[in-house]
């Protein structure tokens, strides 16, 4: 199903005006609520105000709207032929985010951000990419308007999909595997850890350091997930899909489904129908994360650090603690210690049920959905079409027509090395074990804690 131009959205949806507990702002090392002035070093201010904003709905710039187009809006399946594999009465569909330039969500927010960037006057954009998706959307967004790009790509991922650098430079960005020598944070990191995997969260660290040195102060960060200006620009996909979902005819939407590294491809999808769901609606709405990384389904709500390095404010967030270093899984965008705390929040407040699956049924999907729609999926997508597969089994077996509707965050094109490890017998599911968790948590201790954690949780 597609939409014209002139039907896409112009306005993003912000659902912290509408949670049930207003959120709770971020910290400063003092334990106080941080000022849009401590972050004028990290962000431009337009991006901090929208950041902070309580406003329902915010206007898309006309500039913004105007790259978009490039490939939005972007269509939205009826997955016959998996509905047919399955045997299913349930009607399944999906947003189709794998056709923007970079092949993920990610240049949703990559294109806004270098743009309210260019407007406050910045020149250069540091980042961090896990699977390299964020890294090549970013490249992609500040080439088209002539901003420098610096990515710190984790060490892991780094190795282990070459292209992505590849597809960074062809834009005209830099991509250095994180950690690296180039910072302070990293090369602490190494001295302490020489072989380490790196993980998005120590890639944040130099990522920021990078960005607040510039002499100059001509530099910025960009996040590609977790905050929540990352999350509003993304609702234009849920926004979307709930225009295409009534012109197929639906009604009723029973099961919203995607996976959450940060969370900002779930946020963008669900966040329009958690607005239907405060409002009433009877929705079952999932964000899906790996097993070996399980953030959402066992650790607790607490304020932490996004990074390593402690450089970034305290969020409120479900977190694995800041130097939990995941296994290197192929899903490398789903390997975050953290999540949205618009996501946590939500988690809190009872409105979504998180999920977590093993790395083998995610593949497994994975082919049955190659096999039957034909899209080779990104192996964080995966996540989404197992969790799509479990529900679709669950309304035959319940016998029922339910309506599911999953985001396909991304292509795997640029992945096929976890595809053939998987052919060749040589991956395997992971759960983290319980008591490494518990020390990972460690760090947690002594940090201010969030109202409405529940102590003793973990
Ligand atoms: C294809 C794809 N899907 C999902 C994610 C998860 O990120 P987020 O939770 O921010 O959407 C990533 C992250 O890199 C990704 O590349």
């Amino acid at each position: 199903m597609l939409l014209n131009e002139d039907e896409i959205p112009r306005q993003w949806y912000n659902l912290a005006a509408d949670l049930p507990t207003p959120l709770q702002p971020p910290l400063g090392p003092d334990g106080n609520p941080i000022t849009p002035e401590m972050l004028a070093p990290v962000f431009p201010m337009n991006l901090i105000e929208q950041e902070m904003s309580q406003e329902r709905w915010i206007d898309i710039p006309e500039g913004i709207l105007d790259i978009l187009y490039r490939w939005r809006p972007s269509p939205l399946h009826r997955a016959k032929y998996l509905e047919e594999a399955l045997g299913t009465p349930a009607r399944i569909y999906y947003k189709n985010e794998s056709l923007s330039p970079a092949g993920s969500h990610k240049p949703n927010t990559a294109v806004a951000q270098a743009w309210y960037n260019k407007e406050f006057g910045i020149k250069k954009i540091t980042t961090e990419t896990g699977a390299g998706q964020w890294g090549s959307a970013l490249a992609f967004a500040c080439s088209l308007l002539d901003l420098e790009c610096k990515v710190f790509m984790v060490r892991i991922s780094f190795d282990q999909k070459p292209f992505r650098k590849v597809m960074m430079e062809t834009w005209g960005g830099t991509c250095i595997a994180s950690p690296s020598n180039e910072t302070q944070a990293g090369r602490d990191i190494l001295a302490k850890f020489p072989d380490t995997p790196g993980s998005l969260g120590m890639a944040i660290s130099e990522a920021v350091e990078a960005a607040v040195t510039d002499p100059k102060g001509e530099t910025r960060y960009a996040l590609g997930s977790v905050l929540n200006h990352v999350m509003l620009h993304q609702t234009i996909i849920g926004l979307e899909a709930k225009k295409q979902l009534e012109k197929f005819g639906e009604k009723k939407v029973d099961v919203v489904i995607a996976c959450a590294g940060g969370g900002s491809n779930f946020a963008g999808l669900a966040f329009p129908f958690i607005s239907d769901k405060i409002n009433g609606a009877d929705i079952d709405i999932i964000p899906v994360e790996p097993s070996s990384c399980p953030t959402m389904t066992h650790a607790p709500f607490v304020y932490d650090h996004g990074d390593t390095a402690k450089l970034t404010p305290l969020l409120p967030m479900y977190s694995l603690g800041h130097n939990f270093v995941p296994p290197p899984i192929h899903a490398g965008g789903l390997r975050y210690h953290g999540m949205s705390p618009l996501v946590s929040q939500a988690i809190v407040e009872g409105l979504i049920t998180p999920r977590a699956i093993h790395q083998l049924e995610c593949y497994k999907s994975a082919i049955l959905f190659a096999r039957t729609e034909g899209i080779i999926i990104a192996p964080e997508t995966s996540h989404a079409v197992a969790a799509a597969i479990q529900e679709a089994n669950k309304a035959k077996e319940e016998g029922k027509e339910k309506v599911i509707i999953f985001n396909l965050s991304g292509h795997g094109l640029m992945d096929l090395v976890g595809y053939q490890k998987f052919f060749n017998g040589e991956l395997e599911d992971y759960a983290y074990p319980k008591e490494e968790i518990y020390k990972s948590l460690k760090v947690l201790d002594g940090l201010p804690k969030p109202s409405l954690a529940k102590s003793g949780k973990w």
